[in-house]
């Protein structure tokens, strides 16, 4: 028999916690999955040794059948290379160039819309991956002087755009809206204006749309029912993932897939952090590391166990049995509980 072998990275502050739960919702669903644990990965190692993830960790990862990540990043470590040497370093080496990050209102109660016909949020963030202002392009001059000055620049390859663009058509249930800042960014904004209408030439059927990142947050808080698939460069793409995940009920829920839409390889994550300022008080909502979990397994081809847990969360979000952010009372060890004991 040929073991199915998922790495896991489960990082630091929430990370672990809200990790521990997704594993051990897994372990319920006895899909027989060997996980290899790289809990060494993490941000009191880099403090120690400088590295936080070895040469060996990334072939562990890169050879595995997929990964589970919790979250990396912490406050002694913020303003160094750590989260580029893990997080990116997996996301750029392994080439993971889409983001996937979908964003569904769990229940009515869950949204912060005042107006309630504008809710049902169902959409999809495809976020650019490994190119933008993350490529980690610059330099500085004069460092720690008065005049220090520092340049990031944004790399937009029309390899990196053509794909991205590509992939959130390839998905789209009816339409695709693009976000940029074409009016003030230019050569970056031509080239993605420029895909991007050839792209939507092909692709008569679907709805098409153009933002600019600035009246798409508005937009979207206005009605993002409005949205199927938006497609944006990383920072955009990042920001936006953050607002709508909030929209369809809170930034603990929601969840993500960083992968290679060639060869499929995926690694999964929560889109929140390590959220210091609630770590090791056991109450961080589990259900974003559980529900990537569930995308990791349908992405496997486990499908009939990827949808009972999601049935299961939203029946555990239905009866209230959650934790403080989504309204409930319970910790992360009983919110996960109750959704395991919803599989049962
Ligand atoms: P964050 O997502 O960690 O927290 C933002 C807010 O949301 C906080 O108030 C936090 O308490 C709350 N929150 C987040 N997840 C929650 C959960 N599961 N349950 C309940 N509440 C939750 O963002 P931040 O504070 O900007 O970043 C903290 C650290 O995490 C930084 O070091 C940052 O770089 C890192 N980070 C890592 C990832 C990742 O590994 N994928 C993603 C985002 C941020
Ligand atoms: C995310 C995070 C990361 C990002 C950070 C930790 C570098 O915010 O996964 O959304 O900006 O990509
Ligand atoms: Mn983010």
């Amino acid at each position: 028999e040929i073991l199915t072998t998922i790495t896991v990275i489960p990082g630091d502050g929430i990370g672990p916690e809200v990790t521990d739960q997704a594993l051990r919702t897994l372990d319920a669903l006895d899909l027989g999955l060997d996980i290899d644990m790289l809990d060494h990965v993490n941000a009191g190692t880099y403090l120690e040794t400088g590295e936080a993830l070895t040469d060996a960790d990334f072939e562990r990862v890169r050879t595995s059948d997929s990964t589970l990540l919790g979250a990396v990043g912490d406050p002694r470590v913020a303003g160094t290379d750590y989260a580029r040497d893990v997080l990116l370093r997996l996301r750029f080496d392994l080439d993971l160039y889409v983001n996937y990050r979908p964003a569904k209102l769990f229940h009515d109660r869950l949204s912060p819309l005042r107006d309630e016909t504008r809710r049902a949020v169902d959409c999809v963030i495809v976020r650019e991956n490994t190119e933008g202002l993350y490529a980690g392009m610059g330099g500085v001059l004069r460092k720690q002087t008065p005049f220090e000055m520092t340049m990031d620049a944004e790399i937009n390859t029309h390899h990196g755009v053509s794909r991205i663009v590509d992939f959130a058509f390839s998905i789209a249930r009816r339409s695709v809206c693009m976000v940029d800042k074409s009016n003030a960014v230019k050569f970056g904004g031509q080239l993605w204006q420029r895909y991007w209408r050839e792209a939507a030439g092909r692709h008569p059927r679907l709805e098409t749309s153009h933002l600019y990142v600035d009246a798409a947050v508005m937009k979207l808080v206005e009605d993002p029912t409005r949205f199927d698939v938006i497609v944006a460069n990383n920072s955009y793409g990042d920001i936006l993932s953050d607002l709508m995940a909030e929209l369809a009920g809170g930034l603990g829920t929601a969840t993500s897939a960083n992968i290679n839409g060639d060869t499929g390889f995926g690694l999964f994550e929560p889109v929140h952090g390590t959220a210091p300022d609630i770590a090791g008080k056991g109450i961080a909502n589990p259900i974003g590391a559980i529900l990537s979990a569930a995308l990791l397994i349908e992405r496997l081809g486990h499908t009939a166990a990827a949808a009972a847990v999601r049935e299961s969360v939203n029946s555990a979000i239905a009866q209230r049995r959650v934790t403080p952010d989504l309204g409930g009372e319970l910790g992360t060890v009983d919110a996960g509980e109750a959704i395991r004991a919803g599989l049962r």
